[in-house]
């Protein structure tokens, strides 16, 4: 699209820049804990078309609206017992939720692909927050990437993918989570519509029963799909990715996951090991970085190692087995 990318630093100068930058219609990067966001002014038609235009996202793929307190959210959202609750436990943080829109909702229908339910987030990251608080509204932003990529964890991932399609970057440095935040819609039955950055034990602990799982959505229903972003062959490298591997062949690079090693690994190039110490939390905020690191070796395929479904172990698996549908 020709543009000049900026790329700040974050601190005062930075948040000031990027609130003036969404004010006049722009598009801004910046940091939150689960990965970098590309955030444009949430009731400005004009911008939220661009956004659409720079990451090439479909249009029916509706944005998270971010918002700097509870007071904001609920000029969005309407939010019941339950979604009160989860606010209250985990706000600001890696959680999602999906709300019945409010009458007045400021959030463009642009951004919620004309569904009659947003989906907002408090993010926990002082850039984040600070650029929030010094532009006044809801900011509207997905994972700052081309539409089908790897999340970006650096600023460098949101530049390689983004410089020239977007105004300004804010570096923040490296996000804390590495997975994008958990998705819950607040209906009748809270709902699991995307596993992330805080884990599923945790969110049933303070709710006090088991989230229920989405509908199962076929190719044929043309019915309004509950999380229209989650379909398979998103965070895709370009590199194949095999699952569950065993052993591993010369022309692949292993993605490694605890102490062991497998069969073959002293003959292959590239091994980078998610956590030698089997802690997921790490393993989480290193997948998106190393999957771009492996992939940029142009190796056969991706070998991944095994990795537990618990904590943040379901997501890490979610975005893997994505990343591994053919294409
Ligand atoms: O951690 C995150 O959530 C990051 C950071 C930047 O905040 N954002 C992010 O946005 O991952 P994005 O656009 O990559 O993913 C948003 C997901 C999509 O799968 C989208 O379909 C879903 O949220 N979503 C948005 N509005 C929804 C709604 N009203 N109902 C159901 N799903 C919705
Ligand atoms: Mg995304």
């Amino acid at each position: 699209m020709g543009l000049e990318t900026s790329i700040l630093p974050a601190g005062q100068a930075g948040a000031e820049a990027a609130a003036r930058t969404l004010a006049a219609g722009g598009l801004v990067a910046f940091p939150t804990e689960t990965v970098y966001g590309l955030g444009a002014d949430a009731a400005n038609a004009a911008a939220i078309t661009h956004l659409y235009a720079a990451k090439g996202r479909p249009a029916f793929n509706p944005l998270i609206a971010h918002v700097a307190d509870l007071a904001a959210a609920r000029r969005i959202g309407r939010f019941d017992a339950c979604a009160l609750k989860l606010a209250e436990a985990f706000w600001p943080g890696p959680l999602t939720l999906v709300v019945p829109k409010t009458d007045h909702c400021p959030v463009s229908d642009l951004a919620t692909a004309g569904l009659d339910t947003v989906a907002i987030r408090m993010p926990a990251h002082p850039v984040a927050e600070a650029i929030l608080r010094a532009f006044g509204g809801a900011v509207v932003a997905p994972s700052a990437n081309i539409s089908g990529h790897v999340s970006p964890t650096l600023a460098a991932h949101v530049a390689s993918d983004l410089a020239g399609r977007i105004d300004l970057i804010i570096d923040g440095g490296p996000v804390a989570v590495g997975v994008e935040s958990t998705i819950v819609g607040c209906f009748e039955a809270p709902t699991l519509l995307r596993p992330g950055g805080l884990s599923r034990e945790r969110i049933e602990a303070v709710l006090g029963l088991p989230l229920a799982r989405p509908p199962v959505e076929t190719e044929s229903d043309d019915s309004q799909p509950l999380a229209p972003g989650m379909m398979a062959s998103h965070y895709a490298p370009r590199a194949q990715v095999r699952l569950d591997a065993r052993d591993v062949a010369p022309d692949e690079a292993l993605l490694a996951f605890g102490p062991d090693r497998l069969p073959g690994q002293e003959a292959t190039a590239a091994v980078m090991n998610l956590s030698p110490t089997a802690d997921l939390d790490e393993a989480a905020a290193n997948l998106f970085g190393y999957l771009r690191a492996l992939d940029a070796k142009a190796p056969r395929a991706i070998a991944v190692m095994t990795i537990p479904e618990e904590g943040l172990g379901e997501a890490i698996n979610d975005r893997l087995r994505r990343a591994a549908v053919a294409r």
